[in-house]
């Protein structure tokens, strides 16, 4: 495996950063995850805008996205897997000892590692942690996860591969890293970004290609609703069959099943869309 670090590729055992770099002290960093098929990227312009806004988000400088395009083809090239997690790292570069950053400059790391397609269907959990929808970050894609990997585990021990938050005014918000959609009487429904949810680009291309609606819904519409799938750029359109306690028999149930086909076949006409 080959990886990028400031500027050059390295091999994995010899790509190194700082144990001082702000990313590591602090969580002072932000980073998109791309889906590669057979070496080639998906919507990597969307990922890229989506790296600028957080940059500025965080006030690090903007990233180059020409040198952000030739790591990943550097990266992709050195290792065009089949299907990839491209994983796009940008902090705050080495620091002091503190949440103050220094002036050296951000650390940009690209590598990618191989992955299979999700299954079509899996199970979730609700955590009775919040999102914050009015934090210094909120919307921001940034390393600061840990909340997400306590929830994912808190999942995994109920044999889900999902868990997801309301937000601290009780209104369903997003699951560790996917965004969540329902079906209420026929109808898609999303969401909102003001919700503290983070603008997905699957989220995204679903809303515009499905037809959702962007709604402020209270939690508890997961208990009524008729379908729910989840949404992220290595999920695609999931389906859920199990919320909680309750199944969802014959997931995917015909909406989803649309929603799924329409994502497959638009993103396979058009890998930058
Ligand atoms: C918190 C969170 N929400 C939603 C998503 C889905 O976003 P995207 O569709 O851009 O992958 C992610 C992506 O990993 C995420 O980390």
């Amino acid at each position: 495996m080959m990886i990028w670090v400031n500027g050059g590729l390295r091999a994995a055992d010899a790509a190194q950063v700082s144990v001082l770099d702000h990313g590591l002290t602090v969580g002072d960093g932000i980073f998109e995850t791309v889906k590669t098929v057979q070496g080639r990227t998906f919507a990597l312009t969307r990922h890229l805008e989506r790296l600028t806004r957080s940059a500025r988000g965080l006030g690090l400088p903007d990233p180059d996205h020409d040198e952000v395009r030739a790591a990943c083809a550097a990266v992709l090239e050195a290792d065009p897997v089949p299907m990839g997690r491209l994983r796009i790292t940008y902090t705050g570069g080495l620091s002091p000892l503190g949440s103050d950053r220094g002036d050296t400059g951000p650390t940009l790391v690209v590598a990618v590692g191989e992955t299979t397609r999700r299954p079509d269907t899996t199970a979730v959990i609700t955590v009775p942690w919040t999102r914050n929808e009015r934090g210094a970050v909120t919307g921001l894609k940034t390393t600061s996860y840990a909340e997400n990997v306590v929830a994912l585990a808190r999942a995994r021990e109920q044999d889900a591969s999902e868990a997801l938050f309301a937000n601290t005014v009780g209104d369903l918000c997003e699951g560790t890293g996917s965004n969540v959609f329902v079906v209420l009487d026929g109808q898609l429904h999303t969401p909102p970004v003001s919700s503290g949810c983070l603008a997905g680009i699957t989220r995204a291309l679903t809303v515009e290609w499905c037809g959702a609606h962007e709604t402020r819904m209270p939690f508890d519409v997961l208990d009524r609703a008729d379908e729910i799938f989840v949404t992220s750029s290595l999920r695609d359109v999931q389906a859920v069959h199990r919320l909680d306690g309750r199944e969802l028999p014959g997931a995917p149930g015909p909406v989803t099943a649309k929603a799924m086909r329409v994502f497959d076949e638009r993103a396979a006409s058009d890998l930058d869309p």
